[in-house]
């Protein structure tokens, strides 16, 4: 597993997403994940999961630094009454002192950015988690929370081939930020894409594969595709076996003009750039 250096810390570049997973599966396949090598897991307070994460944890038998655990608050959680007592509640859940990650899911409108901004920065004082950041934050929320004094270490937001997020890229890192891809693999749609297909084709790879293979071949990304199926997880993972030439990167770089965001009505605003 290749990791990330950023900001003195090491994160493995590939984790697990967890959006879905709950119950008996949940644990399962949080448990088989953490099995196979996976040392990365991505959960929320909105995924309603943290419980089951936290037992995968327990169960699988990993000293605790071994797994690199991020959290996030859910907007409705944001303002200065409900920002840390929800932590406190996600940390009881996971069955943790503390998150390696901690982050503010999506901004709100109904709390002030500055006010959720200094609440992250005071779960971290506390020690509820060693590194902070944001998700779904376009470039002038970033510059915000940096203005307020927030050491990001990640904004958390879609990207895929189907999604450029060049600019936001360039504003992130003149930050030292980290960007970490979700929905990378666009629920599977990169399998059916004749431009990966063809590059994936050339090393016995799957459209999967190499999306993933893209994005953490990039300067600073980390990607936490997501499977309920035991069977993938292995193949999700297997991509530190082999390197895109330049010209393959540039080839799926090139399809991310396309902007097309992946719909998903249970999530919260779509904020632009
Ligand atoms: N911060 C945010 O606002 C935000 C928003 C969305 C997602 N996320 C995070 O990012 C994670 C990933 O995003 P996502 O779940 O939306 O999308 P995704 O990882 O791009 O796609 C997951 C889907 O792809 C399928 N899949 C997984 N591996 C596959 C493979 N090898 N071949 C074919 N299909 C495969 C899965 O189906 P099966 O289960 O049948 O394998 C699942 O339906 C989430 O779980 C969550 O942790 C964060």
């Amino acid at each position: 597993m290749e990791s990330l250096k950023i900001k003195g810390q090491s994160i493995p570049k590939l984790g697990l997403g967890t959006y879905r997973l709950t119950g008996s599966q949940g644990i399962a396949v949080v448990e088989a994940a953490i099995e196979m090598g996976y040392t990365h897991i991505d959960t929320a307070q909105m995924y309603e999961n943290e419980k089951e994460v936290g037992t995968a944890l327990k169960n699988s038998g990993k000293p605790r630094e071994n797994i690199w655990l991020t959290t996030k608050v859910w907007p409705s959680n944001l303002s200065r009454e409900k920002f840390l007592p929800s932590v406190e509640e996600s940390l009881a859940k996971l069955q943790v002192s503390k998150v390696d990650l901690l982050l503010i899911h999506w901004p709100s409108k109904e709390v002030r950015l500055e006010e959720a901004v200094e609440q992250l920065i005071k779960a971290k004082e506390k020690s509820f988690a060693d590194n902070i950041g944001v998700s779904n934050f376009p470039s002038e929320m970033v510059r915000t929370a940096v203005g307020v004094g927030a050491d990001l270490m990640t904004n958390q937001v879609e990207y895929h081939p189907y999604l450029s997020q060049h600019s936001l890229k360039q504003v992130l890192d003149s930050f030292g930020i980290s960007l970490t891809a979700y929905r990378p693999i666009v629920k599977g749609q990169v399998n059916e894409d004749p431009v990966i297909l063809k590059i994936a084709e050339k090393y016995g790879k799957s459209g999967v594969q190499v999306a993933l293979r893209w994005l953490i071949q990039q300067e600073a990304v980390m990607t936490i595709p997501m499977t309920s199926k035991i069977h993938r997880l292995k193949e999700n993972m297997d991509i530190f076996d082999f390197q895109l030439e330049a010209e393959e990167m540039n080839l799926i770089s090139d399809l991310t003009a396309a902007k097309r965001r992946f719909i998903d009505p249970d999530w919260g605003p779509e904020w632009d750039e």
